[in-house]
């Protein structure tokens, strides 16, 4: 494979149909993402069969116009990536079968992508001199991992969440405070106008010695601290609540996060998904990095949330590698990273 192939990149896991071209790995020539955010909202949350559907409606239409804007012709495509798995599957299925179909009548190779290495690789995007080893903690709707990145396609699950993923956990905070789905970025906003030691919340692991969250308690704590002001008739200082929460949040995943660089000694953390956007965490973890003498990247706000453009940066590291998928290549909803 040459260095500076043109790759193709298709993303459908969850609500975002996404098409991208990169010339190169970490030169996005167009990133088209179309959002099923306003379909699922009056539901509060995503609705799997919707979402599939969504998919199938648009992904042509995605991936032209990602052509369009990159300037090129499909001919020029050198190979397609895809995010086979983690996801839900109906969703992952439009994509895996898309990315088949073109390669096939363009007569190139694909690479099917797990869903966490694109986010990783949205660093490779941003920080264009960041190369492997380094620490990553990976935070979205569905994931919350700590990640050592040895080398490119090297990965080892250094710490994960037991039950809640944080993005999750800012998603249903949002909703018993009353704010529109996904609530992660009404969180960030509101939070900003708050006091984040108004209210005090804790976690089952968040004090332990070991590199695994806990978040489903807190979603509690927040529904029982609302209950009592409710009942006590005090109107809900919902800025209060969200900068409270967000703090504790954001410390958990910063603590443990430099203590994992600490323990494997990397001196590079790299944050990635969709929580990656959170204006809270960003400044902690880059002021603790600073603290621990550790360089500090994240991908610009847009490569954070699910985009094309991120798959296509890891498709090409695993096409250089010498990884191909085949057509029996399946849609995984529950695909493991980690050997
Ligand atoms: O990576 P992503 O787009 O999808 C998954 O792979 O899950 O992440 C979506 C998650 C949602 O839970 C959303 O609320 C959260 O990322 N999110 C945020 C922010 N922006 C998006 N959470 C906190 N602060 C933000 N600014
Ligand atoms: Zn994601």
């Amino acid at each position: 494979m040459k260095e500076d192939m043109l790759i193709m990149a298709v993303e459908s896991s969850c609500d975002e149909t996404s098409a991208a071209v990169l010339r190169g790995g970490r030169e996005v020539l167009s990133d088209v993402i179309s959002s099923q955010i306003a379909i699922h909202q009056k539901y509060k949350g995503v609705v799997p069969e919707i979402a599939s559907r969504c998919h199938t409606q648009c992904i042509a239409a995605v991936a032209q116009e990602a052509v369009q804007r990159a300037g090129i012709a499909w001919k020029d495509i050198d190979a397609v990536a895809v995010t086979a798995g983690p996801g839900l599957v109906g969703g992952l299925l439009v994509g895996v079968s898309f990315a088949k179909g073109l390669s096939y009548s363009l007569g190139v190779p694909f690479v099917g992508v797990h869903h966490i290495e694109g986010h990783i690789s949205a660093n490779f995007i941003t920080n264009k001199q960041l190369e492997p080893p380094f620490m990553a903690l990976v935070v979205s709707g569905g994931h919350s991992h700590i990640v050592l990145c040895r080398d490119y396609c090297s990965y080892e699950l250094i710490g994960c969440t037991r039950d809640d993923a944080a993005g999750e956990a800012f998603d249903k905070v949002a909703r018993v405070l009353g704010l529109p789905y996904p609530g992660g970025v009404h969180i960030d906003r509101l939070a900003r106008q708050g006091n984040g030691e108004a209210f005090k919340f804790n976690s089952a692991l968040a004090h332990q010695d070991n590199f695994d969250f806990s978040f489903s308690g807190i979603k509690t704590g927040v529904i029982n601290l609302v209950h009592k002001l409710e009942q006590n008739g005090q109107s809900l200082p919902v800025e209060d609540i969200a900068a409270s929460f967000q703090e504790f949040v954001c410390r958990n995943l910063t603590e443990k996060t430099v203590r994992a660089a600490v323990k494997y000694e990397q001196n590079k953390i790299v944050l990635a998904g969709g929580v990656a956007a959170n204006s809270r965490l960003r400044e902690m973890l880059e002021a603790e990095c600073k603290k621990a003498n550790m360089s500090f990247f994240a991908p610009e706000p847009i490569l954070c949330t699910d985009n094309a453009a991120m798959i296509g940066c890891a498709g090409y590291y695993r096409l250089m590698h010498g990884y191909t998928s085949d057509l029996t290549l399946n849609a995984e909803a529950s695909m493991s990273l980690f050997g």
